[in-house]
């Protein structure tokens, strides 16, 4: 069991960040985590009254800016206090993490953003090995079944690509391990979820087999569909933090 949580977007502030890894430890009933992430670049307003997702009288989210660097010092005193094994970020963009590692103590372990064959994140993977941060991949599968806010008309379904399903054919494995073992081979880790005790098993079995180039090759060609399914529109559309403007 590796267990990571998140700092909550309303908890960025620097009195918050220590009160709310301890309540995530309280309610998981553990002494530390293995790791802790920002959950993103962007946060919102703490009003004290335990609000994740503060709204204003019109309902509009209450954005706030955070200074990312004043977040991570306090992250780093969660590792030096034995709280958390390791410390890192998630949806944070190439000049966002540029920030933070030009003022880090403790370097982010990880950056957990979106990646899949429709989204492969080349450049920021590149980025991010050139600092030393592994890239964690989440809705490896392309998020079938993701919230209705990020669902949109004629989107592709990336399970169901006809090279993928071939590929599969080719080397007797289902089309969600060709896309998990694609993403493996990058270096890059991945989160596949599952409520599905069946599928959490064969999720693992991508370690016995590998893609030859040519495959890779083909599934690159997925790119060309370019597509986030996580864009957080709705959470952070007009935040100043807002992380997916620039081109990595
Ligand atoms: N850091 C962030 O801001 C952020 C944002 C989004 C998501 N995430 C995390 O990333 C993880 C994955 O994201 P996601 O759930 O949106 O996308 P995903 O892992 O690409 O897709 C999960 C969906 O695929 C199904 N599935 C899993 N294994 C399968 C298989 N072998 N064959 C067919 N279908 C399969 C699951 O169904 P069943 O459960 O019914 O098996 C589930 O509906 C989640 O744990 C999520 O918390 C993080």
């Amino acid at each position: 069991m590796f267990i990571t949580t998140k700092l909550a977007r309303a908890r960025m502030g620097g009195d918050s960040v220590a009160p709310s890894l301890q309540q995530s430890l309280d309610r998981l009933q553990m002494d530390y985590v293995d790791l802790y992430l920002v959950h993103s670049p962007f946060g919102y307003k703490n009003r004290g009254n335990g609000s994740l997702l503060p709204r204003d009288q019109t309902g509009r989210l209450e954005y706030e800016h955070y200074d990312a660097v004043k977040t991570w010092r306090e992250m780093e005193k969660l590792v030096d206090a034995g709280k958390v094994k390791s410390i890192g970020v998630s949806n944070f963009n190439s000049v966002q993490l540029d920030y933070v590692c030009r003022n880090a103590r403790i370097i982010p372990v990880t950056n957990q953003v979106e990646v899949h064959a429709y989204l492969p994140q080349y450049a920021l993977n590149e980025f991010c090995r050139s600092r030393g941060i592994t890239l964690t991949a989440y809705a490896p599968l392309g998020a079938p079944r993701r919230a209705d806010v990020y669902q949109r008309e004629n989107d592709p379904v990336l399970l169901e690509e006809e090279i993928v399903l071939k590929i599969a054919k080719k080397y007797g494995k289902t089309p969600a391990q060709i896309l998990l073992r694609d993403i493996v081979q990058r270096g890059i880790a991945v989160l596949p979820k599952s409520s599905t005790p069946s599928r959490i098993k064969e999720n693992i079995e991508i370690f016995d087999f590998e893609l030859a180039q040519e495959d890779v090759v083909a599934l690159a060609e997925l790119n060309k569909r370019k597509r986030r399914f996580y864009d957080m529109l709705w959470m952070a559309e007009g935040h100043p933090d807002y992380p997916f403007t620039v081109a990595y």
